[in-house]
């Protein structure tokens, strides 16, 4: 699970408009099981929450004291990113924020004033030692001052690439539970959040989407690699070595010979990676496609490594199909 908190002591930065968008955009994107933590005590993304009338993503309205608790029970239940929205302020609440975040994200208005009023901030998110990156947000379009305000950023740390304009779609989609996205799919800030979502689940570490892959029920996407592996199948107690042909988090494709049959339930044994549980899906040819059932984080833990050990082992990058 990721978290990104968005933090700026400066209010109406565009904090809450980011919790949002970043939020909407991530589970389109396929980033999982989405979810919203609002530690502002306005909970200022309720209306937009319940005008919204769609089930994703989820929105947690908290007292930031229950934050880390309330992280490690969404990071049990299989939630895959969290977005944490805060108050301007800078308390031990916002602090709590700061060091659950893998990344933190501290929107900036493009004004001296903005700048000015940011020297707390990221003194406070530094002394924690959080990561974070600066995006410009509710800039004019052409306006020199957008240059100046990077210049000076640069200086503090990471702004993002991406510059989130000033336009009227921002405010007037999330009156109607929206986002620019959901407003219009072809519009100017549709391409913005998502270039922004890019970026910053690039800085979070996630893994790349690849071109080819895998969905599971909810539509989560998941890369594949071609292997040439030995791997022990255990089945009902007994076990027998086989080849695994690919692999990726959703499931792998291994060949059994008749060792298993469908609807089975199975383990692949990865010595000192651990084990996955599966289902035998299909069987032919003598090979078993297998749908892995045990938490996503578990099965992308084993899989990453497996991949990095295999990839070391022969010095390349093995292929994703
Ligand atoms: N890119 C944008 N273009 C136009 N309006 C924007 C943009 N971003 C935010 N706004 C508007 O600016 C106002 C403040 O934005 P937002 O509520 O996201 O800031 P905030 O940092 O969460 O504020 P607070 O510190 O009070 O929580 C809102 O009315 C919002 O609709
Ligand atoms: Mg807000």
């Amino acid at each position: 699970m990721r978290t990104v908190a968005l933090v700026s002591e400066k209010g109406g930065s565009g904090k809450s408009t980011l919790a949002g968008h970043l939020a909407v955009q991530a589970q389109a994107d396929g980033a999982g099981k989405v979810v919203i933590i609002d530690v502002d005590p306005r909970g200022s993304l309720a209306n937009w929450h319940r005008a919204r009338e769609r089930e994703t993503p989820e929105y947690k309205p908290l007292h930031a004291q229950q934050l880390e608790e309330e992280l490690a029970a969404m990071d049990r239940r299989g939630v895959d990113m969290v977005f944490v929205d805060s108050p301007p302020a800078l308390t031990g609440e916002i602090e709590l924020a700061v060091s659950t975040a893998d990344l933190v994200v501290i929107p900036v208005g493009p004004s001296p004033h903005d700048l000015y009023a940011l020297g707390p901030t990221v003194d406070m998110v530094e002394d924690l030692g959080g990561k974070y990156v600066f995006v410009i947000s509710g800039a004019l379009p052409e306006a020199a001052i957008n240059e100046e305000t990077t210049i000076a950023l640069c200086q503090f740390g990471t702004v993002s690439p991406v510059v989130v304009y000033r336009r009227d779609d921002y405010a007037v989609s999330m009156i109607d539970g929206l986002t620019v996205m959901e407003h219009d799919k072809n519009s100017p800030s549709t391409e913005e959040i998502r270039k922004l979502w890019a970026y910053l689940s690039k800085r979070l570490g996630r893994v790349e989407q690849p071109e080819a892959e895998d969905k599971d029920e909810n539509n989560r996407r998941y890369p594949r690699w071609t292997m040439d592996q030995r791997v022990a199948v255990i089945r009902g107690g007994k076990t027998m070595m086989c080849r695994l042909a690919n692999i990726s988090a959703g499931g792998a494709l291994v060949d059994v010979g008749d060792f298993v049959k469908d609807g089975e339930d199975v383990i692949l044994d990865f010595e000192s990676l651990g084990q996955l549980q599966a289902k035998v899906k299909h069987v032919s040819g003598g090979k078993a496609g297998l749908e892995f059932v045990d938490e996503a984080r578990t099965r992308w833990a084993v899989v990453k490594q497996l991949v990095s050990i295999v990839e070391s082992s022969h010095d390349t990058d093995l292929a994703e199909t």
